[in-house]
């Protein structure tokens, strides 16, 4: 006989009468003038026991537990008086009787009460996190991403995917992290690289011509780490042969959509497509959170014959940019508000915050307040305060330098109004961002791709050549909430095409060393192709609300990449390092501070 007959958190009314046999841990154990209640627990939720004294034995066995005991009861489900029910809990109109009580196991005192850990730091829950599991949002979390996982792979599968693993144990994979490198035994100085993500195999799955694959992927990379970043997370990974880039994008939606229905009940609205160009003129980012209608206007072409240099330098550099952004009732803000959003912006690199206050809008320049105001000619001022639509109460802000930091400066002001003052609407906002350049300059003056090296560009090879800079790429990039939740493009799948990106990058004959086997097989009859690939990890993240990736991940790592339950990474035998020819620069190896 099996050892429950129920779980603890699916009785209701319709069991009353029923005996029934229960496994789980104890929540909370009460004792009530000689009757003691204990709250059960197990996957499915909490239900309450009640052990009353005339049934001796059991009574002083569940005296004597405590909370996290792992305990087996039997007993009689019964409806509770109507005084005691509780509407907040799903068990809360029934209790068990307990007959008899087994202790399975004993536990210490938990390191933390499971309901009171928002008392304690991170690293605890990290360090005991088969504990921190145990807490039903965790648990919810986890289960709500397994759910997620089926419909996918129903999904795919259903329209003639086929899930191939590919290998863990590889060489470097191009998306532009740092490797986690593997030492190898058999050849001593040779690495493996764990892969960034399967770019090249499945283009290659496409080459041997399995038309559509997918893989609900783990990739590495050895980068710094964020709220929405792990050094291993996981990809739904999409290729597809013979298909377009609106095809992927349609499958691709499609697929979203249906995650979302099934597991939320939430039906997405359709997804805007946006050009790259686009997303940055008006949000100042390429994941614009379209949740907010606060939005950059440019204005260059009315401050270039200014004499306020802070504006018309900028506005007279074709790699710079003057934006407004018009806030409604911005008039709200205090000084203190405006030197603090003054401080944030400088956080990206921008010297300053011009603003204008629009107290009057009906009386012209003089129902305007600002610092600036003596800088720039009436007429231009009026100009402006057309050009962003400004209204009586509204406070119109103004950035001006390089186009990377008024972008970032003021795409980042624009989410941190719209979140300071709540003027985030709606639930869900999707989109497409599209028509990627191919190539930006490094801080070394070298073109480094926007996506990968594999990337299709929309124009040929000769244009390619001579105007890496305006060149732009079949990529796709989709957009949730302002996260980016994943990207993909149509491949290169002829050789020339893709020597010649190589060669924009400065990296032909390096790549026939990393990537000449990726080379040979584009010889050989490779189809056109394309794909995606989806952060699972952010996905689940957004649909269950966690403010990090790593509360939808069993078991994480901190910001400094390390997992606080297992110590690793951890230190290796001398015989071990011997094996793998390894000989370490100091004695014992450092121990970074944190
Ligand atoms: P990309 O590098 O854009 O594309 O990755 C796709 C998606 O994976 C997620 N992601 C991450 N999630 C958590 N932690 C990380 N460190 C991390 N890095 C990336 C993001 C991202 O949008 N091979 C291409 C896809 C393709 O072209 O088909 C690729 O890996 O949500
Ligand atoms: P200043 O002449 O430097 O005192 O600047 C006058 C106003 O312009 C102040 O409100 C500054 O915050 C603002 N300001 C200065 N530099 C910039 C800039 N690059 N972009 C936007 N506003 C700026």
């Amino acid at each position: 006989m099996s050892m429950r007959s129920h779980y603890c958190g699916e009785l209701r009314d319709s069991h009353i009468g029923e005996e029934v046999s229960l496994c789980g841990w104890v929540q909370r154990r009460r004792d009530h003038g000689g009757v003691i209640f204990l709250d059960m627990r197990d996957r499915e939720g909490i239900v309450q026991v009640v052990f009353d004294p005339d049934i001796e034995e059991s009574f002083a066995l569940a005296d004597h537990v405590r909370n996290e005991y792992v305990l087996q009861i039997k007993g009689k489900v019964r409806a509770r008086d109507e005084a005691m029910i509780n509407p907040k809990m799903a068990t809360g109109r029934i209790e068990i009787l307990g007959t008899t009580l087994e202790i399975l196991n004993a536990s210490e005192t938990p390191p933390f009460q499971l309901d009171a850990y928002a008392n304690v730091g991170e690293d605890v829950r990290l360090r005991y996190r088969y504990m921190d599991l145990r807490r039903p949002e965790m648990q919810s979390k986890l289960i709500l991403r397994s759910r997620a996982n089926h419909t996918v792979r129903n999904y795919l599968e259903g329209r003639g995917f086929i899930d191939i693993e590919t290998p863990i144990l590889t060489r470097a994979t191009p998306e532009g992290a740092r490797d986690y490198l593997v030492p190898s035994r058999t050849q001593p100085g040779h690495f493996f690289a764990l892969p960034q993500s399967p770019q090249l195999f499945k283009q290659l799955l496409m080459i041997s011509g399995f038309e559509r694959y997918y893989q609900i992927a783990r990739c590495f990379r050895d980068e710094d780490l964020r709220a929405d970043r792990q050094p291993e997370f996981t990809q739904i990974d999409i290729e597809t042969s013979f298909e377009s880039e609106q095809e992927i994008m349609a499958l691709t939606e499609g697929m979203l959509r249906e995650v979302f229905k099934s597991v939320l009940e939430v039906e997405l609205p359709t997804f805007p497509v946006m050009t790259h160009a686009e997303a940055m003129r008006r949000f100042g980012s390429d994941k614009p959170d379209l949740r907010i209608d606060l939005e950059l206007v440019d204005v260059d072409d009315l401050l270039a014959d200014v004499e306020f240099k802070v504006f018309s330098e900028p506005a007279n550099d074709a790699e710079s940019r003057v934006v407004a952004l018009r806030l409604p009732d911005g008039e709200k803000l205090s000084r203190k508000n405006i030197d603090d959003y003054t401080k944030f912006v400088g956080n990206y690199g921008a010297r300053g915050l011009a603003y204008i206050k629009v107290n009057d809008r009906a009386t012209g320049i003089e129902g305007l307040q600002s610092p600036i105001l003596k800088f720039l000619p009436d007429d231009v001022i009026e100009k402006l305060m057309d050009r962003v639509g400004a209204e009586t109460g509204d406070v119109v802000f103004f950035g001006a330098d390089k186009n990377t930091v008024v972008n970032e400066s003021m795409g980042a002001l624009r989410c941190k109004l719209g979140e300071d003052l709540g003027l985030i609407r709606g639930e869900w906002a999707p989109c497409w961002v599209v028509d990627i350049p191919m190539f930006e300059k490094a801080t070394d003056g070298r073109w480094t791709p926007i996506h990968h090296p594999f990337t299709a560009p929309s124009c040929t090879a000769d244009e390619l050549l001579n105007n890496p800079g305006v060149a732009l790429s079949q990529a796709y990039d989709v957009v949730l909430n302002g996260c980016e939740l994943g990207g993909g493009s149509i491949r290169i799948h002829k050789l020339e095409m893709q020597h010649a990106v190589f060669q924009v990058l400065g990296i032909d004959q390096e790549a026939q060393v990393k990537f000449g086997f990726l080379l040979d097989a584009l010889k050989y009859g490779a189809p056109p192709h394309g794909g995606i690939a989806i952060g699972f990890d952010r996905l689940i993240m957004l649909m269950t609300g966690a403010k990090a990736i790593r509360e939808v991940i069993a078991f994480p790592k901190t910001q400094t990449a390390t997992c606080l339950l297992t110590d690793a990474p951890g230190q290796v035998d001398a015989s071990q390092l011997r094996e793998l020819s390894i000989r370490l620069k100091f004695d014992k190896p450092k121990i970074s501070e944190s």
